[in-house]
């Protein structure tokens, strides 16, 4: 009698066994697991970057529409060519008034992107020369070389040969404060006065003429916002 029923027992005790058995043997860990009630997982509405039936390619990002032009951004009407540089050089003026804050801004963006290469003080004796990762950095003194406004500004937008562009990594504003810098750099390479603040101190109130002066040659120009 006792026999019996550890048999059966042990019978019963088995099957439990080889059924969890089978049951997990099923389960991989390499594939997700089931999901019970999915909504409260899966979002209804579509996720940036998803992937959805409904959208061509089943793409849910779109390239922006042909000419769409993107928030603080503007077009820039130069080409990335040798022709688009030389037109840039005599023809692109800046119209970023010269303010201390500009300047000081500019200063400090030339500090993170150029300085690298060009040295802080604009002569081409950046550590990456010094260390001759890179070779060929002109300094903005150069005489071979009629670096203005419009090219300073050309060459962050598109890069020239070594050098690359910043053209994602700085909006517009950014790029004339940094072109002030440079322009100052060049003045001081060249033992020449850099560009003039345009604040009312006791000095300016002193050069007042000249001020106004050179207020109405930059008249009508709107300021680069934004
Ligand atoms: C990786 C090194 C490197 C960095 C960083 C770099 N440049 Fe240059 N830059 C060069 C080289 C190399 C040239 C010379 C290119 C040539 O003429 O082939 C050059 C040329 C120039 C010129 C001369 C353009 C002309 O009219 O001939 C200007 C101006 C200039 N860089 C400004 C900048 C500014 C502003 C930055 C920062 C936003 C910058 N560079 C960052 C390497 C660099």
């Amino acid at each position: 009698m006792m026999k019996t029923i550890n048999m059966k027992k042990a019978i019963h005790i088995s099957i439990v066994i080889i059924a969890s058995m089978a049951i997990m043997s099923c389960s991989n860990t390499n594939s997700p697991n089931y999901q019970y009630m999915p909504n409260m997982y899966e979002p209804v509405g579509y996720e940036t970057y998803g992937e959805y039936d409904i959208f061509e390619n089943e793409m849910e990002a779109k390239l922006p529409a042909e000419g769409s032009i993107p928030r603080g951004w503007m077009p820039y009407e130069y080409e990335n060519s040798t022709a688009g540089l030389e037109l840039a050089r005599t023809e692109l003026k800046m119209t970023l008034p010269v303010t201390e804050e500009n300047l000081a801004k500019g200063a400090q963006l030339y500090e993170i992107y150029c300085a690298v290469c060009h040295g802080t003080k604009g002569d081409g004796q950046g550590i990456l020369m010094q260390r001759e990762k890179f070779l060929g950095i002109p300094s903005y003194a150069d005489p071979g070389r009629n670096i203005t406004e419009g090219s300073i500004y050309h060459v962050q937008m598109y890069g020239l040969n070594a050098m690359g562009s910043y053209a994602s990594q700085t909006n517009e504003l950014e790029r004339w404060q940094i072109t002030q810098h440079v322009l100052n750099l060049m003045a001081a390479l060249k033992g020449e006065a850099g560009l003039i603040v345009e604040t009312m101190g006791e000095d300016a109130v002193n050069n007042l003429p000249q001020l106004i002066e050179s207020a109405e040659e930059t008249n009508g120009e709107e300021p680069v916002d934004n």
